[in-house]
């Protein structure tokens, strides 16, 4: 059987997705479900950015699940000191089993995937975050149920978090208004490609109008840590906070990522609020993270 990757939410059919969604739901909510279906499997976990959610909801994932992380730093490993990618793929899917990369370019991940014998999961590029998507969507089912044509509203930076955002658009059938200033939009081309239910906005207030849920993310990625202080200016008005999310359906949510830097794109007050579930959308990595590993690797 052919070896599948998770390297954007169009690796999976949108019903592969829900799948995976809905097994992640029952694994959180029935613990004799914690088998032992990765039992004697290895992860190889390779970050070239640092992680918090993504590097220990992997790591406890396969520890329930019987098996092991191995987690590789480029400043440890020959990465680091320039042994091709390709040559790294080949070797590491010879020993392990599964492989997530966290890195910069999307290319090098795809470049690794093309030479890897084991699934390889995307755990953060500049283009994408499909783990965070799944979890964001499987919270989204559980506060509200089905997504599917509903409403969703993007404030802040067209980056990674928001190109996912996109695919989710498409993969999960719901309209996805994106609120960005000017110079900071998400990819043409994806825009473009999903321009029957992606649209982008300049006004916030608009473009959360009876939205039933609206997200955010940083406003300098990793890697964009110089530009700060001139992102803090490009962006003043577009913080989500209660006097926005007022705009927005009476029972929407707010969901970040996270890290969240309070003051800046939410407000201290709203990342607490009972319409925030970001402390859900945060352990829902690992649940959503083990259907995903299952899917991937103990498919008959
Ligand atoms: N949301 C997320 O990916 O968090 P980490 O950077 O902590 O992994
Ligand atoms: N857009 C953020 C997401 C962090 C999980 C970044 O790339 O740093």
């Amino acid at each position: 059987m052919a070896t599948r990757h998770f390297l954007t939410l169009l690796d999976c059919s949108p019903d592969e997705l829900r799948n995976i969604i809905k097994h992640a739901i029952a694994l959180k909510n029935s613990p004799d479900l914690r088998d032992e279906s990765m039992k004697n499997r290895t992860l190889g976990m390779i970050f070239e950015k640092s992680s918090t959610r993504t590097r220990v909801s992997f790591e406890v994932a396969m520890n329930q699940m019987g098996g092991s992380a191995l987690f590789l730093s480029p400043s440890d490993t020959q990465l680091g000191r320039g042994e091709p990618l390709e040559d790294s793929a080949r070797v590491l899917s010879r020993m392990v089993d599964v492989i997530t990369i966290r890195t910069f370019s999307h290319a090098s991940l795809e470049l690794f995937a093309q030479h890897s014998r084991v699934p390889v999961i995307n755990s953060l590029t500049d283009d994408y975050h499909p783990c965070q998507l799944l979890a964001d969507m499987q919270t989204f089912f559980e506060h509200r149920g089905d997504i599917a044509g509903k409403t969703v509203t993007w404030v802040g930076d067209g980056h990674n978090m928001c190109h996912s955002y996109i695919n989710a658009a498409r993969q999960f059938d719901f309209e996805l208004r994106i609120a960005c200033p000017e110079g900071f939009e998400p990819r043409a081309d994806l825009v473009e490609a999903n321009a029957d239910r992606v649209q982008i906005l300049r006004d916030p207030v608009a473009a959360v109008r009876d939205s039933h849920l609206v997200v955010t993310d940083v406003w300098a990625s990793m890697g964009q840590e110089d530009e700060s202080l001139e992102r803090l200016r490009s962006f003043e008005g577009f913080q989500v906070n209660h006097e926005l999310m007022a705009h927005a359906a009476s029972d929407a949510l707010f969901m970040h990522c996270l890290p969240a830097h309070r003051g800046e794109e939410v407000s201290a007050e709203l990342l607490d609020a009972a319409d925030s579930v970001v402390w859900d959308e945060a352990e829902n990595r690992l649940h959503a993270q083990k259907a995903l590993l299952e899917f991937l690797c103990c498919r008959d």
